[in-house]
């Protein structure tokens, strides 16, 4: 039987820290993970807070009327998937109202790696709280839905919700992202399960040091890397970035030189994705449509997920059983979903609970940032990577294009306002994503810095699994649900592995007909 490892008094500990947050708790409790860097230089033209009325304009004007839907953009899926590597590899606490400081005194409180930190927090020894089991053998605890009783939600103790790091709460951002990082959990388990009693896992010669509870950990970070570089970049990457960095040179994680994430990334090019969220979405065949500012709402709060709200995994990725047709992504352009332009305070507060909550418009939260950080313009960058060979003349786009309305008025925005020349970085690729790569995934630019961030922290961590096996590494045979042996690729591998491709039982009536027509 599995020993209770997590004492109510530890739990109150961490209670008391978190009762405590304020940003000076914070500083005091947490230590800096590392810092960032940057990619390319300064600006020559910095945008000046007296000209910040204008950036103010450009954001608010970065929306639709009518939402596009995507049908050949990524799966919805790989949005929330985008957000929850996102939060692994970055936190930039810098308080909205400043100061800003160089990158390179700019503290980052997650690892610059894919080490799931995020999601194991400090291991089971100094968060043990999330965990269960015999030491050495450390189960994560999973929480149970309501009223039903799946094993589908994070625990929840105490009125809070039991996650990897209580100061950094933004995987409850919303339910999507929520049951994202319980499949990780879950995951974690089978891993444990799998250790003890399939061989093709057990006689792994790469996973032979460590504890089980460590074993488990390499597999399903490995695999998390992998499903990362094969699984995630392939849909979201320009096809000639794609391409190219295929063949670049391995960053030598025992170089001496430590790699941090560079702000052209996290301030600009990788929050692409906060242009493919949708207003609503199809949850399962209960829940038809529900709106991104519930699925917020429902996401942060401390009591057990609804059965109603469980995601049919299915709609969110292709290749499962689903009680109705698959969802896309938002088209990745200039238009933001008006939810995101009003963020609730609970929403901003969930990495830091004293930020500024002003503006509540998270493109202009963007760019506002961008440019008090000193993020070089979407040109400089632009002739930066030309003069580096990485792209051709024509990738750049020229000033008609980017003054011209497409997907709302914001191209107009952008001329009146005199930045059609500097334009921040933020919209020159998502304006580059809409008219380079028809909205569908992100343009040249962006595909770089994406490109260099991911294969970076990828390549420097010295435990991944390119590092320690080398980019082929032969991917093990899992045991499934179903009997088969084979390796997990992809997202939807992980689902099926932990069975939670499984619908509801009157959606799986739906999904049973739909295939069987009568
Ligand atoms: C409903 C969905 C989402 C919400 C409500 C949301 C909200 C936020 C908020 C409030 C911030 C901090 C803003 C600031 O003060 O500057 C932020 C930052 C960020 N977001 Fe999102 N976001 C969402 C989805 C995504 C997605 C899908 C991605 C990427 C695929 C993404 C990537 C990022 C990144 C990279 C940052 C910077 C994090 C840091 O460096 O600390 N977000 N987001």
């Amino acid at each position: 039987m599995s020993a209770l490892r997590t004492p109510p008094e530890n739990l109150h500990e961490e209670s008391i820290a978190r009762g405590a947050t304020c940003s000076h708790a914070r500083r005091l409790r947490s230590q800096p993970k590392g810092h960032y860097s940057r990619l390319f230089p300064k600006p020559a033209r910095p945008i000046a807070r007296e000209e910040e009325a204008k950036l103010i304009q450009l954001g608010n004007a970065m929306r639709y009327k009518v939402e596009r839907e995507g049908t050949l953009t990524p799966r919805v899926g790989y949005t929330y998937f985008g957000q929850f590597l996102g939060h692994d590899l970055t936190h930039d606490s810098t308080p909205f109202d400043g100061p800003y400081h160089a990158p390179e005194q700019t503290s980052n409180y997650r690892t610059p790696s894919f080490d799931l930190d995020h999601v194991y927090g400090g291991g089971p020894e100094k968060s043990p709280y999330l965990y269960e089991g015999e030491p050495g053998v450390e189960f994560f605890k999973i929480g149970a839905t309501i009223p039903t009783g799946y094993l589908r939600d994070l625990p929840i103790a105490h009125g809070m919700v039991l996650i990897g790091d209580l100061e950094d709460r933004r995987n409850l951002d919303n339910l999507i992202l929520r049951q994202l990082h319980v499949l990780f959990l879950k995951f974690h388990n089978e891993a444990i399960k799998q250790l003890d009693s399939n061989p093709a896992i057990a006689g792994l010669e790469e996973l032979r040091s460590g504890t089980v509870f460590e074993r488990a950990h390499r597999l399903v970070r490995w695999h998390y890397q992998w499903i990362i570089r094969h699984d995630f970049l392939p849909r979201i990457l320009h096809t000639d970035v794609w391409n190219y960095q295929e063949q670049r040179a391995n960053r030598h994680p025992d170089s001496g030189e430590s790699y941090s994430i560079p702000i052209e990334f996290s301030l600009a090019a990788f929050r692409f994705g906060h242009s493919m969220v949708r207003n609503a979405y199809r949850l399962n065949c209960r829940q038809k449509r529900v709106v991104i500012d519930e699925l917020m709402t429902l996401g942060q709060q401390a009591t057990p997920i609804h059965d109603d709200y469980l995601l049919e995994w299915g709609t969110f990725f292709d290749g499962l059983p689903s009680s109705g047709p698959q969802a896309s992504a938002s088209f990745i352009d200039t238009s933001i979903s008006l939810a995101m332009h009003g963020l609730s305070p609970g929403t901003i507060r969930l990495a830091n609970e004293l930020e500024s909550t002003h503006p509540s418009n998270l493109p202009v939260r963007t760019l506002l940032r961008g440019a008090r950080a000193g993020l070089p313009s979407g040109q400089e960058v632009a002739e930066a990577l030309l003069a580096q060979g990485k792209i051709k003349p024509e990738d750049r786009l020229t000033i008609s294009q980017l003054t011209e309305d497409t997907a709302d008025h914001s191209g107009s925005v952008l001329r009146d306002i005199g930045l059609q020349q500097d334009t921040p970085l933020f919209y020159y690729l998502l304006k580059e994503a809409e008219l380079k790569a028809e909205g569908l995934c992100l343009g040249p630019i962006g595909s770089h810095i994406v490109s260099e961030a991911i294969q970076g922290a990828l390549e420097a961590d010295p435990t991944g699994y390119i590092a320690a096996v080398g980019r082929k590494w032969k991917l093990p045979n899992w045991r499934f649900p179903s009997g088969s042996m084979r390796p997990i690729n992809s997202l939807i591998g992980i689902v099926q592995l932990v069975g939670d491709d499984k619908l509801l039982p009157e959606c799986e009536a739906h999904w049973r007909r739909f295939l069987l027509p009568t």
